[in-house]
């Protein structure tokens, strides 16, 4: 299968994926070999590139994180984007893969075992010690061979605290430092 058919969806959902990180998301997810986990989910874009790609493989688990509270930032209230995510899983999650943890990730890793995710996609909180914290409170999650991404993590322009902790993650011998498409950053756990 190929990233062709879905493009157009994919891309036209609201949220901040840029096109080849969609791209990147679905072909990753279609090679999936357990489940998925993303920390921040907005209104579901790159949960629906998971689950597209996952149903074009081996039907994976997608579970997405966020406490869905009010996002100063752009002034939106969480109704809205909680509607908006459901309406979105809705279209993409014919088999009933997804799950939505509502709560905030400072939280809610004691809800997924150790060694159970095969892929984490981190782009919740993005100042201060919370990219930290997702990262320490989760990598322990990951399987050995296992797959970490962040997202806006290349521009400290933008995101500085992100930007700092690829800085420190590239010398963690935990992890492996694959590469960096747009602004993933993508590690392999040792
Ligand atoms: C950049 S958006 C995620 C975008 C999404 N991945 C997409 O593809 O559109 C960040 C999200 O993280 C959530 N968030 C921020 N801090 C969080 C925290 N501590 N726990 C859970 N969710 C959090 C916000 O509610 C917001 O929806």
């Amino acid at each position: 299968m190929t990233f062709e058919k879905h493009k157009h969806y994919l891309w036209s959902r609201s949220g901040w994926l840029l096109n080849e990180e969609a791209e990147l998301l679905y072909y990753l997810a279609t090679r999936a070999t357990g489940t998925m986990v993303e920390i921040g989910s907005f209104k579901g874009k790159s949960a629906c590139c998971f689950l597209r790609g996952t149903m074009d493989g081996s039907g994976q688990k997608v579970i997405s994180i966020d406490k869905m509270q009010r996002y100063n930032e752009y002034d939106m209230e969480y109704t809205s984007i909680l509607a908006e995510f459901k309406k979105n899983i809705k279209e993409c999650d014919r088999l009933g893969l997804s799950t939505l943890i509502m709560e905030d990730s400072n939280t809610s890793h004691v809800k997924i075992k150790d060694d159970s995710i095969y892929l984490l996609f981190i782009d919740g909180g993005h100042e201060g010690v919370q990219p930290k914290n997702d990262y320490e409170n989760y990598l322990p999650k990951v399987v050995k061979d296992g797959i970490v991404l962040f997202h806006d993590s290349t521009n400290p322009s933008e995101f500085v605290d992100v930007y700092n902790l690829i800085a420190a993650v590239k010398k963690d011998d935990r992890v492996e430092f694959l590469g960096q498409i747009r602004s993933i950053s993508i590690f392999k756990k040792r």
